[in-house]
């Protein structure tokens, strides 16, 4: 009988994106019901799994980012909400899967993109910030979103990505960036283009606000990019279709069970340093609140 309730910390929140509504390689031990925040309810209820290592149990909890009907289009998913409830329930670092479009050669639909950097083309639609409410004013330091101890950590599981009997490639550097779009049409050929001018490598709808509103919780947070379709950029080549992104998405599912349970294993046996020591953000919001002069 699987409990509603769960009293512990969790030591790694999971957001799934299209395609991964759930990891199976997690035994569950809780469903909590869609939490309510003072910024929404969750986009679905949270799985608490406990997986058993040398350093004692660890606790892992799973949000579906877009529902598990897939309801929340990407301009109406409660981000704030989700990222709340994950800090509400003590993680202590947050790892985020999403589909996106391949804006280079080299990344071919199926591999995996750890970036380092963001472009935001959203269209400033979406509430990105807890810091808004009038006597609230705080400005965070986000020159670097991403927590590259994580991309390290999650980059020694390279090896373990496949398609069908061939390897894939995990792509990790400083400067690969991620352009984030407001959707839900994808985009034009001549819009694909100027993203690659830009210097983006792929493209998602997902990553603002996230990775702003794990900066605000004070959590290091990786986003691992799936590549699933060429965007439009490509000559002579069908711009992307909703049925080439589908098709792709079963196959990075798989890789992304695989690598989730690689690296939940490695953290129960050995917790990074990263998730120890927050990654040099614990109360870093303290110091970005601006108040008025006394
Ligand atoms: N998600 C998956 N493929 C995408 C693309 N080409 N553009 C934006 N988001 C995507």
């Amino acid at each position: 009988m699987v409990s509603e309730t769960f009293d512990g910390e969790v030591d790694l929140g999971i957001i799934g994106g299209t395609g991964l509504y759930h990891l199976s390689c997690l035994e569950t031990i809780a469903v909590l019901p869609a939490m309510e925040t003072p910024w929404g309810t969750t986009s679905s209820p949270i799985t608490i799994s406990k997986v058993v290592g040398h350093q004692g149990h660890l606790h892992v909890a799973f949000i579906a980012r877009h529902g598990l009907n897939h309801q929340f289009p990407p301009t109406r998913v409660p981000f704030r909400a989700n990222m709340a409830a994950l800090k509400h329930i003590k993680c202590k670092a947050v790892l985020s899967f999403s589909a996106v479009g391949s804006l280079q050669e080299q990344i071919k639909p199926r591999d995996f993109v750890l970036p380092q950097q963001i472009i935001d083309r959203t269209k400033g639609i979406r509430e990105s910030s807890y810091l808004n409410d009038e006597g609230l004013v705080g400005h965070v330091g986000f020159g670097d979103p991403f927590s590259k101890s994580f991309a390290k950590f999650i980059y020694q599981f390279k090896h373990l990505l496949k398609n069908g009997d061939e390897p894939c490639t995990m792509h990790f550097s400083d400067d690969i960036t991620v352009v984030c779009m407001e959707g839900p049409q994808f985009s034009t050929r001549a819009e694909s283009r100027m993203y690659r001018v830009l210097g983006g490598d792929v493209i998602n709808m997902s990553v603002i606000p996230e990775a702003k509103l794990a900066r605000e919780c004070e959590l290091p947070y990786q986003m691992i990019c799936m590549s699933t379709d060429y965007d439009a950029w490509r000559e002579n080549e069908e711009p992307v279709t909703v049925e080439l992104v589908l098709g792709n998405l079963a196959n990075n599912g798989q890789n992304a069970n695989t690598l989730a349970s690689s690296i939940i294993q490695e953290m129960a046996h050995n917790l990074p340093d990263f998730m120890k020591t927050g990654d040099g953000l614990r109360e870093s919001i303290k110091m970005s609140i601006s108040t008025r002069p006394e």
